[in-house]
């Protein structure tokens, strides 16, 4: 039993220090609750503001993707490099080292595969076993302007709803029909529409004009999805433009692991990212670590 100090003579009250009152570091979540709070900044990055997600759910609906046909080889060792994983549970518990402290955002919805029609989705994790897996985000696909839009809209606010229930922010993820516009008025109204209903964060695909109107009228943080894979120097220009014109961060999948030198690619997107190279030097930065074979 501790000994009762009310007899000691000075107390620290520090009266000429008022109380700390620090915002919260992201756009749009100050008024959010501590563990809330506390995830985003698993995923986040504080002292950057921003993050470097490595998506790696494709098998989700595709199976074992160009790259992710072993894990535990391929990826793995790219883990030091990245500020949150976006992944399902069944390869985070078969695969990933739980010794991994950064973020992990979780693949919350699914269903249908490649054979079929891909916005026919559902949840596909109850929260209770999110915290279970101790997540920092929640990641739901929602498909604006898709034959199941409702459906995969009502996916989102259901996790949305047990998600500010438990502390566990959710991702709203963008997904864009083959037949659709990819351009700013599509991507704002997609954002705007996951915000709106509660989405914490969106991710997003780039586009070359008017990417900074889709940022500005997303009041949440927006990650920028990584696409098809492209040349790195591409892809390094493409993730510079995100950030300049208002992105969070990157959650790159294809553009890292399909690289000629996943772990040099991953690193030249955080000096991006994190440090705000210029694409020419992050390039020269990717070559030189592919050169030494870091
Ligand atoms: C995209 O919406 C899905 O979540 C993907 O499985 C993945 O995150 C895409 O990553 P990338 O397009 O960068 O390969």
């Amino acid at each position: 039993m501790p000994d009762v100090d009310s007899t000691k003579e000075s107390k620290e009250y520090c009266l000429d220090i008022p109380a700390r009152n620090t915002p919260f570091f992201l756009k749009g979540s100050n008024s959010l609750d501590w563990g809330m709070q506390n995830r985003l900044a698993r995923v986040f990055n504080p002292a950057s503001g921003k993050t470097v997600m490595l998506a790696i759910d494709h098998g989700y609906f595709q199976g074992p993707t160009s790259g992710l046909e072993r894990i535990d080889v391929r990826i793995v060792p790219l883990l030091p490099f990245a500020d949150a994983l976006m992944l399902t549970r069944g390869i985070l518990r078969t695969t990933i080292p739980a010794s991994f402290g950064k973020g992990i955002v979780i693949r919350a919805s699914g269903g249908p595969s490649i054979l079929k029609e891909l916005s026919n989705e559902q949840i596909a994790v109850d929260p209770e076993d999110a915290v279970r897996l101790n997540v920092a985000a929640m990641a739901v696909q929602v498909f604006i302007g898709g034959e199941f839009e409702t459906q995969s809209v009502h996916n989102m606010t259901r996790l949305v709803d047990l998600g500010n229930r438990y502390g566990i922010p959710v991702l709203g993820v963008t997904a864009v029909g083959k037949d659709m516009t990819r351009d700013a008025r599509y991507f704002r109204l997609a954002c705007r529409i996951c915000a709106e209903l509660g989405a914490h964060f969106v991710k997003t695909y780039y586009i070359e004009e008017g990417f900074e109107t889709v940022t500005a009228s997303c009041p949440v943080p927006i990650v920028m999805a990584g696409g098809k894979k492209l040349p790195e120097i591409e892809a390094l220009e493409m993730a510079y433009k995100a950030i300049q014109e208002g992105a969070a961060g990157v959650d790159m999948g294809r553009n890292i692991f399909q690289s000629d030198a996943p772990a040099a690619m991953i690193q030249a997107v955080r000096k991006v990212v994190h440090e705000r190279f210029k694409p020419k030097e992050a390039f020269e930065f990717y070559q030189s670590l592919k050169s030494d074979k870091k």
